[in-house]
């Protein structure tokens, strides 16, 4: 059997592009924001993206188009069976992350059905805590990843590729409506200068949490670390500049999160609701009510709603066909079984999610970061001690002249800045989640231990150090 293939490369970057773009830019980053001090969050965020987010994509994708396999076969191909774990630890993380969002995906569907009825309009606060988490939210779970396993069975060409071709443009015209009708509201002046600028004082007495939540989302938005990309760029067939690429695509992603931002903030401000204090639910509360305060409030509801089920839909495509490219590849399953096969898990481990207030919080605020982050620092580990000169020729083959000047910085970045900075982020939730305080410099050095104790086990003669 012949192994699935993009058919343009078009189509690559926009179901990338429709992968990163997600619940994560309309709905985590804008609550994580408001939580985080505004744009003293804003302003870290986005250089993580560049210095983290973007060379971590990078190494994601060396590795799948080198192996053109799923991430488990592709750890055994590349660097032998002792391997395998690996890949196993990204397809977990697949799972934990697909298994709270499409409980989410679920209550967004809720909304935009609600949006057309106007079934929140007169209590928002009641509307939410009524389908948050219970046997409705289970039956809205399952409708999201029936439409999610529709598109993962048509296949990578006709399915996903096609899916997210016209997905991602409808996103991107939307918002840019939306965010030209929410800078016509009264009173917008507040959200903007919430969102724009920067208060030094609070990121100084916090930056070690603010850091670390940033770096957590910079990771998320650009879904590196469980496999999703390194699954994509496996169904590349032709040598392409990757660098190219991957910042087209991390530039597309921090533009729907900053236009998400430029709608929701004004749209607060105007109505005097405070953003995002009180967790994930707040900002469907919120948002919510203020679209029911506002003329046209259906038709209000209904876009925003629609664009933030577009986003969920096309990043809940990518995080499915992990475990399914999985199935397919090393175990020749007809890409319809594997699909009934996947299914049938998700349905399960979500409907627990959306059972259990608890687990659900747990999976979205702390297991999936850390999974992500233990999944990244895994592949760059790999990429630059057991690859070593083969990532650089594969990230270089492609490549245009100034993607081939930054081959060698973003190998040396990869396997020891970025190592070590996940390390101190993944640390410090840990402890934080704990309880224990340790101070940064703690952090620094046990991240530096690790780091350094992992490259003494794993490292290759053929790598470049
Ligand atoms: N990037 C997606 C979002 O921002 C979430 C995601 C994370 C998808 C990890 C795949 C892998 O919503």
């Amino acid at each position: 059997m012949t192994r699935a293939s993009w058919r343009t490369r078009i189509g690559f970057i926009l179901a990338a592009v429709g992968s990163a773009v997600g619940i994560g830019n309309v709905w985590r980053f804008p609550w994580l924001t408001a939580e985080n001090g505004g744009a003293a969050f804003l302003l870290l965020y986005l250089l993580f993206v560049v210095l983290v987010g973007v060379p971590g994509l990078l190494g994601e994708f060396v590795i799948g188009r080198r192996a053109r396999s799923d991430p488990i076969g592709a750890f055994a191909k590349l660097g032998g069976r002792n391997w395998r774990p690996m890949g196993g630890i990204a397809l977990l993380a697949s799972v934990v992350v697909l298994s709270f969002y499409s409980v989410v995906g679920g209550w967004v569907l809720r909304y935009l059905l609600g949006s057309a009825t106007g079934a929140y309009f007169d209590a928002p606060q009641q509307f939410f805590a009524a389908i948050d988490y219970g046997l409705g939210a289970v039956a809205f779970h399952v409708l999201f990843l029936l439409l999610t396993a529709a598109v993962v069975y048509a296949g990578v060409d006709r399915g996903i590729e096609l899916a997210t071709t016209i997905m991602v443009p409808g996103i991107l015209v939307l918002l840019v409506g939306l965010a030209a009708w929410a800078s016509s509201l009264p009173n917008v002046a507040g959200g903007y200068s919430f969102y724009l600028s920067v208060d030094w004082g609070y990121l100084r007495a916090n930056f070690v949490d603010v850091a670390a939540a940033a770096a957590g989302q910079a990771l998320f938005t650009l879904s590196v670390g469980a496999g999703v990309m390194l699954t994509y760029a496996s169904y590349l067939d032709e040598d392409r500049s990757l660098a190219a690429d991957g910042t087209i695509i991390a530039g597309l992603n921090t533009l729907v999160g900053l236009l998400a931002g430029l709608v929701i903030f004004p749209v607060l401000f105007s109505l005097g609701v405070p953003p995002g204090q009180g967790g994930p639910g707040a900002l469907f509360i919120s948002l919510a009510g203020a679209f029911a305060d506002l003329p046209y409030s259906r038709v209000i509801g209904v876009t925003f709603f629609g664009v933030v089920t577009l986003a969920a839909l096309s990043s809940a495509i990518s995080l499915f066909e992990v475990p399914v490219a999985y199935l397919v590849d090393e175990w020749d399953v007809p890409r319809p079984w594997a699909t009934a096969g996947v299914g049938s898990l998700f349905l399960i481990t979500g409907s627990v999610a959306a059972l259990s207030p608890s687990l659900f919080t747990l999976l979205a605020d702390t297991v999936a970061n850390l999974a992500l982050t233990v999944g990244l620092l895994g592949f760059l580990l790999f990429d630059g001690w057991v690859l070593g000169r083969v990532a650089l020729a594969e990230y270089e083959s492609g490549a245009g002249r100034l993607a081939r000047a930054l081959g060698r910085p973003w190998l040396y970045a990869i396997a020891v800045v970025l190592p070590v900075f996940l390390a101190f982020t993944g640390l410090s939730s840990v402890t934080t989640t704990l309880g224990v305080s340790v101070p940064a410099v703690g952090l620094l050095v046990g991240a530096i231990l690790v780091v350094g104790v992992a490259i003494a086990v794993l490292r290759r003669p053929e790598s470049v150090f």
